[in-house]
């Protein structure tokens, strides 16, 4: 961290001695304030539920900058990596903070294929749920499971099990996803085959069967591997930092990775891409676009509790750079699929038309986000609502490791442990049940 020549002055109202605050600069975006001596010296926390004003860490991975609608991974532009990269190179990338030459990509792709197929006794762990359990609640159980079954790779502050670990994650998250999809329409699982690519395996286990096979098709391939792109990695987000926390108690990769599945899976996170398209097919069911303005009324009333799902962010107070790639994606697939008169997509036009032109979304700065339209496409490709979130979580997986890493190779890495204003009752004594 770069120190700052300007310091901040902590004052109190109060005369109670001020403080010298020292502040770090970033090689972009805003200055941090140094506050970790401040209760030492004070006795006073800082108070920011939410984090809205807390940066949890320094970091080299992910940069965004909200207000113009910009997203670089290690510096490079969200855009350019998902229009001249696979998501592979994107992985590499994120986990080593270079894109891989020729060489080191054919070595980093051939190291994950080579750890797609997972312990067949995990069909055996997924048999216990049940059929209509949802994606999410699976993965979740699935990906905590691999701690059981890769008891090689779970001590964290080995290097060499941090590695092994976070390949065997981004190489068979597919797998279990896939697995989860079967186990829950009743096919037998299709085990990956490593000759097609990593999306394109995973295309292939999600819609070949035993008696037919699925020939990847390029756009489809392409539409699917650019999700796993704008979705590999996204700052402090609240998966990320639960990861993070997760793992600063020094517990095994998996477990900390489960824990981030568990956090994605809240509508206000990654389930908002399921709840998107619920919303559309609600509109649509109600009467399509001639139902768009009540809609909008209901959103804007604050007793209805209703919100315009893939809309609005915590960070981008701009069009969400992910948003986007994803409406230019969602072109080409309806087009690939001939699905291009699709109503829900147009419902999805007239709906973002509107709410950018409607004070309400200006004056807050609501502008689409990336699952606005990822919904879309992924039901375009065949994939049923239930299985949106765990395909985020597939792909975010790396963006979780390479966080992880990062924060277990701090110098400065400590046990996360907020603290808190306490307002609850002073000591009080136990009464005898009598006089309660
Ligand atoms: N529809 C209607 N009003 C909204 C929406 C929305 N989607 N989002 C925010 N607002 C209003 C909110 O009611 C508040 O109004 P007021 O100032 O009058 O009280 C104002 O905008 C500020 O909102 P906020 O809740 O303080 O903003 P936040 O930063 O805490 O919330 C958010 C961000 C993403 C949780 C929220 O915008 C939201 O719930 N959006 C819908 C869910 C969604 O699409 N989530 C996906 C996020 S992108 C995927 C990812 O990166 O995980």
């Amino acid at each position: 961290m770069t120190p700052s020549d300007v310091k901040a002055t902590l004052s109190f109202s109060d005369g109670s001695p001020s403080m010298e605050l020292p502040l770090y600069k970033g090689s972009i975006g805003p200055d941090v304030i140094d506050i970790r001596k401040l209760y030492a010296q004070t006795g006073k926390f800082t108070y920011d539920p939410g984090f809205l004003s807390t940066a949890s860490c320094n970091s080299t991975i992910t940069y965004i900058d909200g207000d113009k609608g910009e997203l670089l991974y290690r510096g490079y532009p969200i855009e350019q990596l998902a229009t001249q990269c696979d998501f592979l190179e994107t992985c590499y990338l994120l986990l080593k903070g270079e894109l891989p030459n020729a060489e080191q990509r054919t070595d980093f792709t051939k190291l994950v294929t080579n750890h797609t197929m997972v312990n067949e006794q995990m069909q055996f762990f997924l048999r216990g749920f049940r059929r209509d359990a949802h994606p999410m609640a699976v993965m979740t159980g699935l990906v905590g499971a691999l701690s059981a079954f890769y008891h090689d790779s779970t001590d964290i502050t080995n290097p060499q099990h941090r590695e092994i670990s976070a390949i065997r994650l981004i190489a068979k998250m597919p797998t279990l996803v896939a697995m989860a999809y079967k186990y829950g329409i009743g096919q037998p699982f299709i085990y990956p085959k490593n000759s097609l690519s990593y999306s394109a395996n995973f295309m292939r286990m999600m819609f070949a069967t035993p008696c037919e096979e699925y020939e990847p098709d390029d756009v489809l391939v392409r539409a699917i591997d650019r999700i796993f792109i704008l979705h590999a990695d996204h700052e402090q987000n609240a998966s990320t930092s639960t990861v993070r926390l997760c793992g600063s108690s020094g517990t095994n990769p998996f477990a900390a990775i489960a824990a981030g599945v568990a956090c994605l899976w809240g509508p206000a996170h990654g389930g908002a891409n399921e709840a998107a398209l619920n919303m559309l097919k609600d509109i649509q069911r109600q009467g399509g676009v001639e139902k768009i303005g009540e809609f909008i009324k209901q959103v804007k009333d604050k007793n209805s509790n209703v919100k315009l799902m893939g809309f609005g962010h915590r960070v981008y107070k701009n069009y969400d750079p992910r948003a986007k790639l994803m409406r230019e994606t969602c072109h080409e697939v309806l087009q690939a699929t001939g699905l291009h008169d699709d109503p829900l997509f147009k419902l999805a036009m007239a709906l973002e038309k509107i709410a950018l032109e409607d004070d309400y979304f200006v004056s807050r700065k609501l502008y689409p986000n990336v699952d606005f339209y990822s919904g879309i496409v992924q039901s375009a490709l065949g994939i049923p609502v239930s299985l949106f979130t765990a395909i985020f979580a597939l792909a975010r997986t790396v963006g979780w490791i390479a966080q992880l890493n990062e924060m277990i190779g701090d110098p400065e890495y400590k046990i996360g442990r907020p603290r808190q204003l306490f307002v609850g009752s002073v000591a009080r004594n136990v009464k005898p049940i009598g006089e309660r």
